[in-house]
């Protein structure tokens, strides 16, 4: 198989890890607090993993990740109805990597593959477990569809958010500085508690936090993306530090600000970071 198709094949793998990924966060933050929630969490853990090293096998074969966003299985009346679609996603993704590991001819991404494939054969025995699990205990989605000022500065932040960590993987797996690599990784990390943060406020609130993106940074060279990178960081560091003075909620105050000063951290790193690649 020429690299080209190999790079396609994973992709495809990649962009519906990322999907899992968003079905599976949407079900754990809609559930609340509660060790059902947390397993599901832990499994969308596990599908970035993969996604992790996926997109890190497409760019040794030279190729680019993809960003778009792969198959998903969102409907359901209950959360029982949900973890079975869980199981029915897990399913197409088994016989998936089933029908990638026959096609690769190279040994090291065959193991790579099959490795993914025995974490999605334990997924789907864990979503297995919460259908009858998630009768029994009657789990519930606790969703409200609070439609205010507060409501509105979330799923703002929940946006920028999703934006950020697909943008800083992305620049993370292009760039050949060791450096960037690791701290746009680090930096990715961060970014998806700040998601996770936003989205419990609102569930807690009584909203529903809309897991949707705007457009990523796409730059090649590696002074571009920090510049992008400082760019957005600049202009989201400012909007929460208006909002946590326009919001009356004490608690919500502080998360802001919180996020607002790990915003100027990200700053000064990518600074950091612009400067000692332009001295190169
Ligand atoms: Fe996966
Ligand atoms: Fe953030
Ligand atoms: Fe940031």
């Amino acid at each position: 198989m020429d690299k080209d198709k190999i790079v396609e094949l994973l992709n495809q793998d990649l962009q519906d890890e990322h999907g899992a990924i968003i079905q599976y966060l949407t079900h754990a933050y809609a559930m609340g607090e509660g060790e059902m929630a947390c397993e599901i969490e832990a499994n969308a853990r596990d599908e970035m993993r993969h996604l992790d090293w996926l997109a890190e096998t497409i760019v040794e074969l030279g190729g680019v990740p993809s960003l778009k966003r792969g198959k998903m299985l969102m409907g359901g009346k209950s959360v029982s109805d949900w973890m079975s679609n869980n199981v029915r996603l897990e399913e197409g993704a088994i016989k998936q990597y089933q029908e990638h590991i026959k096609a690769m001819d190279d040994p090291k991404i065959k193991r790579l593959l099959k490795r993914i494939l025995s974490d999605e054969e334990a997924h789907r025995g864990d979503f297995e477990h919460f259908v009858e699990k998630s009768q029994r205990e009657g789990a519930k989605d606790i969703r409200g569809d609070r439609q205010d000022k507060v409501a509105e500065t979330l799923n703002w932040g929940i946006e920028h958010e999703y934006t950020v960590v697909l943008q800083y993987l992305l620049h993370s797996y292009l760039s050949p500085n060791k450096d960037v690599k690791q701290q746009m990784e680090d930096q990715a990390i961060n970014e998806m508690q700040h998601l996770g943060w936003l989205a419990e406020e609102m569930v807690g609130g009584g909203g529903n936090p809309r897991i949707e993106h705007t457009k990523v940074d796409q730059s090649t060279k590696t002074a571009d993306m920090l510049q992008a990178d400082i760019k957005i960081e600049k202009e989201v560091a400012a909007a929460y530090d208006r909002a946590s003075k326009e919001l009356e909620d004490p608690g919500l105050k502080k998360l802001l600000l919180r996020i607002r000063d790990n915003e100027n951290y990200h700053i000064d790193v990518f600074n950091d970071l612009l400067k000692a690649e332009e001295k190169k």
